[in-house]
């Protein structure tokens, strides 16, 4: 197998340099600043908006919604502030990306906040960080701290006519806080339900304010696009889906961990190369290439490229790059019950296909996993799940719904080998 090229590591750069860049004198005399500095100086706005947009940079919170494009839609001229919210709620299973790049090298983020702020007019920006992480949220408090301190934040930052607050806060643990509008009405103080759109969060959101919400690798990738270019971001992995990406791999591997690779290495490469392959030994069974919300794969389906376009062809989707990847002794059926106890709980019940289909094929696994389902329970469950799809407020339903069908599609036999015998 060839291996990826794989240029210098920019996102995890902290792993090649000698120096703790938690320390803000360390990552200034690392260069760290200097592109803020000279493009708040010498940029306007708008130029930095068409520099993103051609560089191809789409959203890694999941979707790989292009960001110029959405900073494009943010409502101007309204009289009302514009607000930036970095989503660093990072609490889909299977990824565990975001919290590296906070807990290593938080400047990077602030940095292309302080970027991404200034391209869509705001001056007051959040961090909100998932309530687990807190030696995240502490860093992350230090590093506004010492970059206020420095004139990076607060009025006039780096002497230029731009003004920017950054205030970091922290969730109390639901999933639902990471749907973009779920994380809003908990920053206004109230229950994390999301809201239906349109209209979105762009031209109404915090506080009834335009609002760009951006991930935080999405954001950490601003700072490089706008220090080394488009062409040389655009440049890394596939055209429509390019620059590099953190991949999370967990699982049944030897060396489960985050790796920095260009967009559209091959998942065999991922599995087999940089997690050092399936550990004990043992065959792949199977692998969720995007967080436990995608549709999962059959080992003979690896020789896949990980963009967001390739792996929707396959049938599934990159998401959060959350790889999950299981052997040959896996339980399909615990599996699944495990997944859907996660989607039930978090449900923020406001639709009832997801209050109430999550809850149905928990149950139903439960049933499936004990022994004492039914071939008829196999069907039901499929259709709870159809039923679920494309019918609710947010996503978490789909994303409910998915992981279900692709397991009866991909291993009905497993679930069939799980059904209470037949009497007589
Ligand atoms: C249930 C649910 C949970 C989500 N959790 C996260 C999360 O933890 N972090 C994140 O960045 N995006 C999460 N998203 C996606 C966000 O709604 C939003 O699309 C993303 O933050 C946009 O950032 P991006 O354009 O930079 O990708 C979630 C979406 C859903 C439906
Ligand atoms: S789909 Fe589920 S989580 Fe999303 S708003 Fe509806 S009930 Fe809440």
């Amino acid at each position: 197998m060839t291996e990826s090229a794989n240029p210098e590591r920019v996102l995890l750069h902290y792993l090649d340099q000698g120096s703790d860049l938690c320390e803000i004198e360390n990552y200034v005399a690392d260069g760290g600043y200097a592109t803020a500095r000279r493009v708040l100086g010498e940029m306007s706005p708008v130029e930095v908006i068409d520099t993103v947009k051609e560089s191809g940079l789409r959203g890694r919170g999941g979707a790989g919604f292009p960001t110029g494009m959405k900073w494009g839609f943010v409502a101007r001229d309204t009289g009302k502030p514009v607000y930036l919210l970095c989503n660093a709620d990072e609490s889909e299973p299977g990824t565990f990306k975001d919290r590296q790049l906070i807990e290593n090298d938080p400047h990077q983020l602030i940095e292309g906040m302080i970027l991404s702020a200034y391209a869509i007019g705001s001056e007051s920006a959040f961090i909100y960080i998932r309530g687990e992480f807190r030696k995240g949220y502490d860093i992350l408090c230090r590093a506004v701290e010492a970059a206020r301190a420095r004139g990076f934040l607060g009025e006039k930052i780096f002497a230029t006519g731009h003004t920017l607050d950054i205030v970091v806060h922290l969730g109390a643990g639901a999933y639902i806080c990471g749907e973009e509008t779920g994380l809003i009405e908990s920053l206004e103080g109230k229950r994390a339900h999301p809201r239906i759109k349109p209209p979105f969060p762009a031209v109404q959101g915090l506080f009834g304010c335009p609002t760009i919400v951006n991930n935080v690798e999405t954001l950490a990738c601003v700072r490089h696009v706008m220090e080394k270019g488009p062409a040389w971001f655009k440049g890394i992995g596939p055209g429509k889906s390019p620059g590099p990406k953190l991949f999370c791999v967990s699982g049944h591997v030897n060396n489960p961990g985050v790796f920095e690779l260009p967009m559209g290495t091959s998942l065999r490469e991922l599995i087999e190369v940089h997690a050092g392959g399936v550990a004990n030994g043992r065959a792949l069974k199977a692998v969720i290439p995007g967080g436990s919300s995608v549709p999962i794969l059959r080992a003979d389906e690896i020789d896949l490229a990980m963009d967001f376009d390739s792996v929707a062809a396959a049938g599934s989707m990159l998401g959060s790059a959350g790889v999950i990847v299981m052997d040959e002794d896996t339980d399909m059926v615990a599996t699944l019950r495990t997944i859907a106890h996660f989607y039930h709980h978090e449900s923020c019940g406001q639709c009832t296909p997801c209050r109430e289909g999550t809850g149905w094929l928990e149950t139903i696994l439960l049933r499936l996993e004990s022994g004492e389902g039914t071939e008829a329970d196999i069907d039901t469950l499929y259709s709870v799940a159809g039923g679920m799809l494309g019918t609710t407020i947010c996503v978490l339903s789909d994303a409910a719904a998915m992981p279900v069908r692709s397991f009866l599609d991909k291993f009905r036999d497993d679930f069939l080998g799980s059904l209470a015998p037949e009497e007589g």
